[in-house]
């Protein structure tokens, strides 16, 4: 497995392949969600295939409050999950080589990212799209593979490739949790004892909704109520959002239907966690 630092490196390595590129964007500190995608990708790929993970913790994502310095970032660790599951390379690029010096191009989607953690997080799907369409430019994958936990983020990457006409197919993977449905991510490492085990909640609270839903209820109001009910039950917790929502223009639903999603954010001290869930459409889902 390759460690690829610059573009140039990149560059070079691309050259040299043959078969399907298939890149799984990540900011490190890797969990079993990130291995699970790296998984996929590698099934992807094939034998003929190329599986490139890139680790860049992007400054522009995060807000001027939020959580950079401390991000967590244990390369050596990462490197070897990507390793073991079959990752053919790694970019991993310093902040100048994908910002460089008075860089002065953004890319913002402006309809799906404005609520839910587009509302509360100002800028951050500017540094996502901005971020993501640079890694498709320099990796040019046919194909890239991202987590369904960052729900909203998903639909404002399918957005921008549709809209910008960018030529790769996206897979979004389903959620990896804790046994306890604790939803796996790179922040949880933050919570303490007693803020992981409330932190459970989410998934309690989004699971009763979705049971609501099964047994009839439609009224988005008395869906998100129930999460809230469930969440309030967790002295911690601080509900940043509750949102019912289309699963694809992510505009507010009034009458829920089937597709439909609830996706929320919800503070532990500094830590804010997110997660979400689909109305089923027949059968449950994810
Ligand atoms: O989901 C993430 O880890 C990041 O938002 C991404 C897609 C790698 C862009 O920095």
């Amino acid at each position: 497995m390759k460690v690829l630092r610059t573009a140039a490196s990149l560059r070079n390595w691309l050259a040299a392949t043959t078969g399907k590129i298939v890149l799984v964007p990540t900011m490190g500190a890797l969990h079993r969600g990130h291995g699970a995608l790296i998984t996929r990708a590698r099934k992807l790929a094939g034998k003929d295939g190329r599986v490139i993970v890139t680790i860049f913790v992007n400054p522009t994502q995060f807000g001027p409050k939020e959580d950079l310095s401390r991000y967590p970032r244990p390369f050596a660790a990462d490197a070897e999950m990507c390793r073991t599951l079959g990752a053919d390379a790694i970019f991993h690029p310093t902040p100048e080589v994908i910002y460089p010096t008075g860089s002065s191009t953004t890319v913002e989607e402006h309809t799906v990212a404005r609520g839910l953690c587009g509302a509360s997080r100002p800028g951050h799907f500017r540094g996502v799209c901005t971020v993501v369409l640079k890694l498709f430019n320099l990796c040019r994958p046919d194909l890239a593979v991202f987590g369904l936990k960052d729900y909203q983020q998903c639909q404002v990457i399918a957005r921008m490739v549709r809209d910008l006409h960018i030529p790769v197919r996206l897979i979004f993977a389903p959620t990896v949790r804790e046994p306890s449905g604790l939803a796996l991510s790179s922040r949880n490492i933050y919570l303490s004892a007693e803020e992981r085990t409330e932190a459970t909640a989410l998934r309690r609270g989004l699971l009763a909704a979705r049971t609501a839903f099964g047994k009839g209820e439609r009224s988005a109001h008395k869906l998100r109520a129930i999460v809230a009910k469930t969440i309030a039950a967790a002295p911690l917790a601080r509900i940043d959002y509750i949102a019912a929502v289309d699963a694809t223009s992510l505009e507010p639903v009034v009458k829920m239907k089937p597709g439909d999603t609830i996706a929320l954010a919800v503070f532990f001290g500094t830590t804010r966690l997110i997660d979400n869930v689909q109305m089923p459409k027949g059968g449950m889902t994810r």
